[in-house]
């Protein structure tokens, strides 16, 4: 495994790669990789020959008040990790590598508005664009997203469409805990007890899909019964629960294809979990 640092240098493995036939997977990732990440290296594995994982905490997608500097940082064990998964290249550059003054930004906008960006109005416009620059950088073949950040991979499917990126969108499944709980490189900051606090993220996902497959229609209602579930677990916080259209309008009216979202603090910690009306159910 190749653990590369510049620009210059990444871009002469992949003309080399591609010299020889071989087709690019890319995961783009934030590091303190777990599971999930792995997941997405599983299927890139699976459907490319040389898998490149970015690591690289986004300065612009955190706005002041969040926790870029908390955010975790652990490259040496990241390293470890991806060697025993069969990540064939790492880029792991440093922000002024990357950022450099740069005056220029993506904005895919309408799909930033709900759900994640009314909290973070600055969030998906920062994640736009470092992937972008990613995507100019490796020059994939595909490029494989999580459904866990469900808004994220649509917004990068709409970005990849409008600006004619030659590049083939992948979204996986959420790769969760035995309890359900999906993996995230936040779940670190959870003590014992929020740690089994943040199920009822998963349990009231489930409760929605249950009251939908038996015949509940109406949103306003769904919702309204998981936010009290939510709200009776204690240090808790909801931020958002909702359920939206493929292109993040509120519906009245549930359908297959809408997505039941969530976004709760648990203690200082923001988690997200979704569920697709329609998917199967997680055991
Ligand atoms: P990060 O949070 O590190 O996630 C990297 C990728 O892993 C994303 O596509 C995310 O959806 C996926 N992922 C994380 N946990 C997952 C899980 N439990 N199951 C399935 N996939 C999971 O998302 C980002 O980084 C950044 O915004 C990034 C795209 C790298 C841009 O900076």
């Amino acid at each position: 495994m190749e653990i590369i640092k510049t620009i210059k240098e990444i871009r002469y493995i992949i003309k080399n790669e591609k010299k020889l036939g071989k087709t690019i997977g890319f995961v783009p990732t934030m590091g303190a990789l777990h599971n999930g990440h792995f997941s997405l290296v599983k299927e890139a594995k699976k459907e490319t020959n040389s898998v490149v994982v970015s690591i690289f905490v986004n300065p612009i997608q955190f706005a002041p008040n969040e926790d870029f500097n908390r955010y975790p940082r652990s490259i040496e064990k990241d390293i470890d990790l991806a060697s025993k998964n069969g990540v064939d290249i790492i880029f792991n550059p440093e922000v002024d590598e990357l950022l450099d003054n740069s005056l220029t930004f993506v904005e895919v906008t309408k799909l930033d508005k709900n759900l994640c960006g009314l909290s973070r109005t600055t969030h998906f416009r920062g994640v736009a664009t470092i992937v972008s620059k990613l995507f100019n950088i490796v020059i994939p073949d595909k490029a494989f997203f999580g459904k866990k950040d469900i808004q994220q991979l649509i917004i990068i499917k709409k970005m990849v469409k409008d600006l004619n990126f030659d590049i083939e969108i992948v979204g996986v499944d959420i790769f969760r805990e035995a309890d359900g709980l999906a993996v995230s490189s936040r779940n670190i900051y959870l003590t014992e007890q929020m740690r089994k606090d943040a199920l009822i993220l998963n349990t009231s996902l489930k409760k929605g899909a249950y009251l939908i497959i038996n015949g509940e229609r109406d949103a306003k209602k769904i919702v309204s019964i998981i936010t009290s579930d939510i709200e009776a677990v204690g240090n808790v916080k909801i931020d958002y629960v909702k359920i939206v259209s493929k292109d993040m309008v509120d519906v009245d009216n549930v359908s297959d294809g809408d997505i039941l979202s969530l976004a709760v603090f648990i203690g200082e910690t923001r988690l997200i979990d979704n569920y697709i009306i329609g998917d199967k159910l997680w055991s």
